[in-house]
């Protein structure tokens, strides 16, 4: 048995990465009306100010850990619901009820946000490293743009580590077995070669299935065409927060010599953000630039969504449980389709371990 101060299967004490920028909510999750939720352990409140934008605090009241959340938010002040204490946007306390002077650095820890792609991105790190160009190019994947349509599908909890996630859409070939009943293709989906494209900012495992018969869903996406498809079923990491998979549909070229014509591309987008060690909120969203306009195809997206996230959201939980008593990396068998996870596995060791070894030497420093 492996040892316990060892995070399962990062090999590393640290559970995640807190130099990063999370997705806390949905944009539409965030209003007037305080929001709890605790990602990377630490408890939060998000809001909105009267003007529009989006903050985070911590969701602990400095002063007795009250939660914040069962305050109330008065014009862009939070007070908190037992003793009064007010804290501005920034968390700085401007009123303490039983006295008249605020004493000099009462303070909740505010974390700084960013909104784009109809997400709320929160930074977990030193808030002078928080820089918005670390971000993924939410663009490319058809997020926050009026020629894509997307569907953000509702926020899970899953009782499993993050890492179990990655390692879930890092191997689509589990395509076959745990979704035999949702998504069409059988045993021919998980023989689908990969190949791997690594860059600084994502790693890519690309597969494409050739010549896929058409079948109802491609019908509905499109109707003008009935003959066989090449499908893209990629697993793009962006970072721990974010995983593309999906990808292009093309027309499956005739005798192989002319270039196959791109019939449009859905991705699915797999917001990752740990609750706690033991825990991690799901955040998927279909984005496609097929028929933007078509609800029927918007509503199929989110009905399929719901029955595929419950098979995983079923598997990890019945890893999840066996994990702490009989999981051990060396004794792992490992398949070769195992390649992208386990170099997912390696950046983002290495990214906890930078950053550890980072922050010991400033503290040390
Ligand atoms: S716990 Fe919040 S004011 Fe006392
Ligand atoms: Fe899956």
């Amino acid at each position: 048995m492996q040892s316990t101060s060892r995070f399962y299967p990062l090999n590393q004490t640290q559970p995640y990465p807190f130099e990063q920028w999370w997705i806390g909510a949905y944009s539409s999750e965030v209003n007037r009306i305080l929001l709890s939720r605790t990602i990377l352990g630490q408890p939060l409140i998000l809001f909105r100010t009267e003007a529009g934008q989006a903050a985070a605090l911590a969701g602990l009241c400095p002063h007795r850990l009250y939660p914040l959340g069962k305050g109330i938010l008065r014009g862009d002040t939070v007070q908190c619901g037992y003793h009064g204490f007010t804290y501005d946007r920034t968390g700085l306390c401007v009123h303490v009820p039983s006295q008249d002077a605020v004493p000099a650095g009462f303070r909740a820890r505010s974390f700084p946000v960013v909104e784009r792609g109809g997400l709320i991105w929160v930074w977990t790190g030193q808030e002078s490293n928080a820089d918005p160009t670390r971000l993924p190019d939410l663009e490319r994947l058809g997020l926050g743009r009026t020629d894509w349509a997307v569907e953000q599908h509702p926020r899970v909890t899953i009782k499993a580590r993050y890492q179990l996630l990655i390692d879930n859409l890092l191997d689509l070939s589990h395509i076959s077995y745990i979704h035999a009943t949702s998504i069409p293709g059988g045993a021919a989906l998980a023989k689908i070669s990969s190949d791997i494209v690594e860059t600084g900012e994502s790693l890519c495992v690309r597969r494409v299935g050739k010549k896929l018969p058409s079948n109802p869903f491609f019908q509905m996406l499109f109707p003008d065409y009935a003959g066989p498809v090449d499908q893209h079923f990629d697993t793009e990491y962006l970072g721990p927060n974010l995983i593309r998979s999906g990808g292009a549909v093309h027309a499956s070229a005739g005798d192989g010599s002319a270039k196959p014509t791109l019939l449009g591309t859905t991705n699915f987008l797999h917001g990752i953000t740990p609750a706690t060690p033991n825990s991690v909120h799901y955040f998927v969203m279909t984005a496609r630039d097929i028929r933007v306009h078509d609800a029927g195809i918007g509503g199929v997206n989110l009905q399929m969504g719901t029955v595929i996230q419950s098979q995983d959201v079923e598997a990890l939980e019945a890893i999840e449980i066996n994990i702490d008593a009989h999981a051990d990396t060396r004794r792992e068998l490992s398949c070769a389709a195992d390649e992208g996870a386990i170099r997912v596995r390696r950046r983002l060791a290495a990214q906890i371990r930078n950053e550890s070894a980072h922050n010991s030497a400033t503290s040390s420093g």
